[in-house]
């Protein structure tokens, strides 16, 4: 019978802030037993130096010239060690660090200090690893705990690299990963099952220390994996893994729970600083995974990095790198002058820059500089440009930052990427560059740009499904969400009213349902702002009647784009004071101005042709222009109403025609507005267009108010950022501060009402297809049109099974023939969802109903308001 194999080894590493707590070492050892017992494999733990001490000995070697000094800084190491054993671990420091004392202080009174020899420095480095090792191996003994120590020096051997210097050759090595039959033996012979060693330190090829560059003990952990073919390799950190941007200027970053090698290098290398970029290359040649976990919260799935399988393609991350230097390169030859690039490269080598990124040209050619400690210290710089004087016209653009996406095949995702290249259409970008390797795409901005452009970036990733975030086997949830303590989470106000909602959907579905309340309480929070002189509900978001009363209760106004509108509006409120009612249409026939203008309503103008075409309508009236002040947003192109694409509003430099032909008709101009796009979050939106409006209000002279519209977003994605009403408010207060002249009107129609709505609907099949599961629905783009029409995001829920795990992703698909007719793509239903099962749909009270339609002779959903 052949011998049982071997039991596999687990790698775990643990870095300086997880082993300088007694709390800590508990951990520590509770997840080498656990990991060991749910595996059955081996534990190799490796771990750093206690925090701070890494720094102290470099301390110590910059200090070696004074013998003095040095002995103090070896003393004051010594009893830093010696008061964490006793004090925090309750271990006797004789008997347990007694020997690596010694050695610390024979060090500082080493021959080979005086000139800081490199071999003495490497072994000065290394004896914090060494003592931090020896403290948690006595400290898990003690514990119980049946544990080996093994020094890494007899399993990490150096290898050297061409054009390498004496330096790195000692303190920045890299160790080879050829591993071989024989040493796994050797490695597998050892008498304990669990075992600690150190990070950061190998053996060079004299038999000395040497000492692995930045990133270290990650580094280690990574070749001990690869030495002895590790089922995985598990990084322990105080993040959850690595986000798909900084989530210090992204909050919404999600966590990535799952990459391939490559990605997980390139994001490493273009700013992720979770994991250095040395570590992954070795377990990727070994195949072995390597999975990164935060060591406080280990129930969070972390990241996990392997060889995939099946790719996802998409952005994975958007990182941002400051400090970059480009060096811009004319040839002063002539075109295809042979050997330019040969001669300046040349030089680059010579000064020892390392160039990241390239652009060419026929007689430019452009990089990009890693930034390095050797830029920063020196004026290396300086003599690169003089050098490159003789072969070339040399200019350098400082400080920049390289704002790079990345994803595997990103070439195949130009065509999502409209938003992204018109955001940085607005800024200058000095190179774009896309990697070979189809991993990555760099845009080379100024630096101070950077981090406002994060956020923005992020977000219409996402939303224009570049970044695949529903893919819920790679992105898990957000940092914002991760920060709240469970159970915080938005509480919608249809989680508390469950029952009554299946019993409704029993009465029959589709069916929109609005709750009030929650109409009422959004009505508060716009008239609590002070600045605002008059509100208007845009009554296309959800013209419900009952909405309609609570909200003209509430002292809001209303805004109408068509004769049908302004029919409802006093069908449902006949005392209504007109003065309250706004018309704002596009392209209407003449007949709407007229019935406005009979109705007494605020009329807004917005090109020449009314006043133009039909003077007498407008003879003796006060009227309202419609302004573009040139730009659009919002969160998808089709709902953007500025800008040269859009068909609203009157350009600025239209204006004087029109105040021209409104005095020829005798109409007065009262006042200007302007409403350029919708589900906008960047508050600073409605300042641009409030100056706008308020500088040609000043010319115009007779303009009494300006209605800067609505667009206010809401998060749609649970795990997205709500609107910031409060920067809003901000916003409002310091524009009619400025301009308190003119009485500030608003006319926001979704943030109203969106978050009231719920469409509910039933399941009618589950089905698997080639790899995809389908969960139908008894409506869909019928009953919901934004998620076919924009792409548009909304949460999905089995009301049923509401309490039930989230199971594998399906697709929510509605009964229309048409292949757009998904509601929702890969969302985490419930396993066991069925026929009958009551599905919701959240945040659809507005433009839900209004936007329904009898495709395929279905019928209208039904609609009723909770009171
Ligand atoms: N004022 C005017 C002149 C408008 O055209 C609109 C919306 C609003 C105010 C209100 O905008 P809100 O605050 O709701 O963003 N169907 C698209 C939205 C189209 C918005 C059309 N105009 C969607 O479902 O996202």
């Amino acid at each position: 019978m052949p011998a049982a194999a071997p039991a596999p080894w687990i790698v775990l590493k643990f870095g300086g802030t997880s082993v300088s707590k007694r709390s800590r070492w508990d951990t520590i050892g509770r997840l080498m037993r656990e990991t060991a017992g749910r595996d059955g494999a081996r534990v190799l733990t490796v771990v750093s130096a206690l925090s701070g001490v890494t720094n102290a000995l470099q301390a110590l070697i910059d200090g070696h010239a004074d013998a003095g000094a040095t002995a103090a800084a070896a003393e004051a190491l010594v009893e830093r060690h010696e008061r964490f054993c006793a004090d925090e671990l309750g271990l006797d420091p004789q008997a347990v660090l007694g020997a690596r004392m010694q050695a610390l202080r024979a060090l500082a009174a080493d021959p080979r200090r005086a000139a800081a020899a490199l071999d003495w420095q490497a072994e000065v480095l290394a004896q914090g690893e060494l003592c931090s090792s020896t403290l948690g191996a006595a400290y898990l003994r003690a514990q119980g705990l049946d544990i080996g120590w093994t020094d890494a020096r007899d399993w990490l051997r150096t290898v050297s690299i061409p054009n390498q210097g004496e330096w790195a050759r000692r303190l920045s090595v890299s160790c080879s990963t050829a591993s071989d039959d024989a040493l796994r033996a050797r490695f597998a012979a050892q008498p304990h099952a669990l075992l600690l060693s150190q990070g950061f330190i190998a053996r060079a090829d004299d038999g000395g220390t040497a000492i692995l560059g930045r990133g270290g003990s990650d580094t280690s952990a990574a070749y001990f994996g690869a030495l002895v073919g590790a089922r995985r390799v598990e990084i322990w950190t105080d993040v959850p893994g690595m986000f798909s941007a900084n989530p210090r200027q992204v909050p919404d970053a999600r966590l990535l729970t799952r990459l391939d090698y490559e990605e997980a290098q390139e994001i490493a290398t273009t700013g992720a600083k979770v994991l250095h970029p040395r570590c992954i290359q070795p377990c990727r040649d070994a195949g072995v995974p390597l999975w990164i976990r935060d060591t406080d919260r280990p129930e969070l799935p972390g990241t996990e990095i392997c060889g995939s399988a099946a790719p996802v393609p998409g952005v994975k991350a958007l990182s941002s790198r400051r400090g970059i230097v480009l060096v811009s390169m004319e040839s002063i030859g002539m075109w295809q002058q042979v050997g330019f690039t040969a001669d300046v490269f040349e030089r680059f080598k010579r000064h020892g820059l390392s160039i990241d990124l390239i652009g060419t040209s026929q007689t430019n050619i452009t990089v990009s500089l890693d930034p390095s400690e050797n830029l920063v210290s020196s004026n290396v710089l300086e003599a690169l440009c003089a050098d490159l004087a003789h072969v070339c016209r040399v200019k350098v653009i400082a400080p920049c930052a390289a704002i790079t996406l990345v994803g595997r095949g990103i070439r195949g995702l130009l065509h999502r990427l409209t938003e992204v290249w018109s955001e940085f259409g607005r800024e200058r970008v000095h190179l774009i560059s896309q990697s070979s390797n189809d991993l990555n795409l760099t845009f080379v901005v100024d630096e101070e740009l950077a981090d406002g452009i994060m956020p923005r970036l992020h977000g219409l990733l996402i939303a224009s499904g570049a970044m695949p975030v529903d893919e819920t086997a790679v992105f898990g949830p957000s940092w914002r969400r991760l920060g709240l303590p469970e159970g915080a989470r938005r509480e919608a106000w249809w989680m508390a009213r469950r029952d009554d909602l299946l019993d409704r959907a029993a009465a029959g579905t589709p069916r929109y349902v609005y709750d009030l309340d929650t109409v009422r309480a959004r009505a508060r929070g716009l008239a609590g702002i002070a600045a605002v002189d008059r509100r208007f509900f845009a009554i296309k978001a959800n013209p419900h009647p009952a909405i309609l009363r609570v909200l003209a209760e509430e002292g809001s106004g209303l805004e109408c784009v068509s004769a049908g509108e302004l029919a409802h509006v006093f069908a449902v409120l006949p005392d209504l004071d007109p003065g309250r009612v706004l018309f704002t249409p596009s392209f209407a026939p003449r007949a709407e101005y007229a019935d406005a203008l009979a109705r007494g309503v605020h009329v807004t103008v917005d090109s020449v042709a009314p006043l133009r075409d039909w003077p007498e309508l407008f003879a003796g009236r006060e009227i309202t222009l419609r302004i573009d002040p040139g730009f659009g947003s919002g969160h998808h192109e089709k709902v953007r109403t500025g800008g040269k694409g859009a068909k609203f509003g009157l350009a600025v430099d239209a204006v004087p025609a029109v105040v021209a032909a409104a005095a020829a008709a005798g109409a007065r101009i009262v006042g200007l507005h302007a409403h350029i796009g919708s589900g906008i979050h960047d508050t600073a939106h409605w300042r641009e267009v409030h100056a706008v409006l308020a500088s040609t209000a000043d010319e115009i002279g007779t303009v009494a108010f300006l209605d800067i519209g609505g667009g206010l977003g809401i998060a749609y994605d649970p795990d997205a950022e709500a609107f910031d009403l409060a920067a809003y408010a901000r916003e409002l207060v310091e524009m009619k501060a400025a301009r308190p002249e003119y009485a500030l009107w608003i006319e926001p129609g979704r943030w109203l009402v969106a978050e009231a709505g719920v469409l509910l609907l039933t399941a009618t099949q589950v089905v698997d297809k080639q790899g995809v599961r389908r969960v139908g629905a008894d409506a869909g783009m019928n009953a919901l049109l934004r998620p076919a029409l924009y792409g548009a995001f909304h949460e999905i829920v089995n009301l049923s099974r509401l309490d039930a795990p989230p199971g594998t992703p399906v697709d929510v698909v509605g009964p229309i023939c048409e292949s757009g007719d998904v509601l929702g793509r890969r969302r985490r239903l419930p396993d066991a969802t069925r026929e009958g099962d009551v599905l919701l749909v959240a945040d659809a009270g507005a433009y839900g109903m209004v936007m329904a339609n009898t495709y395929n002779q279905r019928a209208l959903p039904v609609e009723e308001a909770l009171a």
